[in-house]
């Protein structure tokens, strides 16, 4: 595996890779790299002949009261379990390299990028978007993997693929869970024993709004219960638990088609945030 940190190697490498013809596909991260992470890594492999991972904490996703500076970084280790899983390139950028001085264009994606996590954390999704069409550009990939935890971010890339004629397969893999059901995340690393053990109630509580709301429950009276839940385990503020159309993110108030629901919530310093389908009968 090439580690590559500058845009002329990065180039070099993917020209020399690209030059059978054959699939290339990104892996795009933040690194501290979890089993979900390496889920995403599997799946590339069974779509690209070659494989690129970025790793890159994004400085303009993240809000000024966010946790950018306390985000783990463990690039040792992430580095080991990408080259035994036998990646080709490692795509690390220096902020510097990402955003030289005087950058200044940003992409943003109105509509699904507005509600939920877009309302909750002003900006996030317009610094998704941003590095993430940068990634493309850098790394010229066929086929792009994003877990379905980041629910919202998927749609999001989804549609600004679309609209900006990337011609990339933007591929979403379910959301991979510890064995007690809750959504494996990085951010998880910032939980204290007691708190590991009350984020199970996100999960649960979408688990059972979910057979509310599919065998014929008020939409409305089950994610009430669902926020009780939450503050009742010492969520807070839950910043929303909502049921949103599958594909455009809008809000639903009776279960007529395919939908997601979704929640984010803050357990002590930490924000969670978990989703799952919802399907009419
Ligand atoms: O999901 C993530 O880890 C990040 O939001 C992404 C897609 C790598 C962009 O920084």
């Amino acid at each position: 595996m090439q580690t590559l940190r500058d845009l002329p190697a990065l180039r070099t490498a993917v020209d020399a890779l690209k030059s059978d013809g054959k699939p290339l596909a990104l892996v795009p991260t933040m690194g501290a790299l979890h089993d979900g992470h390496m889920a995403l890594v599997e799946e590339a492999r069974r779509h690209g002949r070659h494989v690129v991972v970025s790793i890159f904490v994004n400085p303009r996703q993240f809000g000024p009261n966010e946790d950018l500076d306390a985000y783990p970084r463990r690039e040792a280790k992430d580095a080991q379990m990408l080259a035994a899983a036998g990646v080709d390139i490692l795509w690390m950028p220096p902020v510097d390299v990402m955003y030289p001085v005087g950058y200044a264009t940003n992409i943003g994606v109105s509509g699904v990028s507005e509600g939920l996590d877009g309302a909750a954390r002003p900006g996030h999704f317009d610094g998704v978007s941003t590095v993430v069409a940068k990634l493309f550009n850098q790394v010229r990939p066929d086929v792009a993997i994003f877990g379905e935890k980041d629910y919202q971010q998927l749609a999001v890339i989804r549609r600004m693929v679309i609209d900006l004629n990337q011609g990339i397969d933007i591929l979403g893999m379910p959301t991979q869970r510890a064995e007690d059901g809750l959504a494996l995340s990085s951010r998880n690393a910032y939980l204290s024993e007691e708190e590991r053990k009350a984020a199970l109630a996100l999960p649960r509580a979408l688990g059972e709004a979910k057979r509310q709301i599919e065998k014929g429950d008020a939409v409305e009276g089950a994610l009430a219960k669902a926020v009780a839940t939450l503050a009742a385990h010492g969520f807070d503020p839950i910043d929303y638990v909502a049921l949103c159309d599958a594909a455009t993110l809008q809000p639903m108030a009776v279960l007529d088609r395919p939908a997601r629901l979704l929640g984010a919530a803050k357990l002590g310093k930490t924000r969670l945030i978990d989703n799952i389908a919802v399907d009419p009968a």
